[in-house]
């Protein structure tokens, strides 16, 4: 999400006593979600990615993202029974008036068959899928500590911009990754909210030593912010029919 809606760090690293890694021959399937799998999928995908979280996304979260860029969010399945391994929530939208941003919001797999490529080809989908939607770049943000999903993602081209300090509610640090699209995308203007283009010039860009300014980084936390509670607000109002 452009600035980000991340509430809290998803931490490969909080699992104290793992499941034993699953070590036969991977029959694993990719397909991308559509409404019509969610009452076969959502459970599992909440499950699957509350697992890793240090606090839990409430069911709007989820609906946000599956049910505007259900065609951006895959899941692996097992061949046989159909269970969940993984999966990958994206959107996809104009990125503070500038370029067009896809932006990774969750990725996870399931902790016995991890290590065998699944959230790479993963990413991999989600990544075609916006470059054929005519993406300019692609963000999200990871733990500095999170190796096995920073290697995923620089092994694929994204660059480090940002480091945000603090900025899970558990208190850890981010990086932003960007993967660039297309020529000149870092160099195209973004405008921040609630002021007019003539403010924006230059603002929010990356800096030179690659640290967001405090400034930036308020301005992209209260956006996200807004962000979310405008749309769980939607939600409601959708729900309820008025
Ligand atoms: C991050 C996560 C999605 C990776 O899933 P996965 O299916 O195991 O990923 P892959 O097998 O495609 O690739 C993992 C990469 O990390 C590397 N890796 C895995 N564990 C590692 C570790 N402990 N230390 C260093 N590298 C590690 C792998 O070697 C591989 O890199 P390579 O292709 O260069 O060899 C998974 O660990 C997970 O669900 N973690 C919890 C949720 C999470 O952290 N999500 C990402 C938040 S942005």
């Amino acid at each position: 999400m452009s600035g980000t809606s991340k509430i809290a760090a998803i931490d490969g690293s909080t699992e104290t006593t793992p499941p034993p890694k699953f070590t036969g021959e991977l029959d694993v399937h990719y397909i991308s979600y559509g409404s019509e799998k969610e009452s076969s999928y959502l459970p599992a995908i909440r499950q699957l990615i509350s697992k890793d979280l240090s606090e839990p996304y409430s069911i709007y979260v989820y609906r946000y993202f599956l049910y505007q860029w259900g065609d951006l969010c895959f899941m692996a399945l097992d061949g046989e029974s159909n269970a969940l391994l993984g999966v990958i929530v994206c959107k996809l939208e104009p990125h503070r008036g500038g370029p067009l941003r896809g932006y990774i919001a969750m990725l996870a797999t399931r902790s016995e068959y991890r290590g065998r490529g699944i959230a790479t080809k993963l990413v991999r989908l989600a990544v075609e899928k916006m470059i054929e939607k005519d993406a300019d770049e692609i963000a999200l943000e990871t733990e500095v500590t999170n190796t096995p999903s920073l290697r995923i993602y620089e092994n694929l081209g994204f660059l480090r911009t940002k480091r945000l300090h603090r900025y899970y509610l558990n208190g850890s640090t981010a990086f932003r990754l960007l993967l660039y699209l297309k020529p000149g995308i870092p160099f195209k203007p973004t405008f921040p909210p609630d002021f007019p283009a003539e403010y924006g010039e230059g603002h929010g860009q990356i800096s030179q030593d690659g640290q967001a300014s405090e400034d930036d980084q308020r301005v992209e936390r209260q956006e996200a912010r807004m962000g979310e509670e405008e749309n769980m607000y939607e939600e409601r109002l959708d729900v309820t029919g008025h």
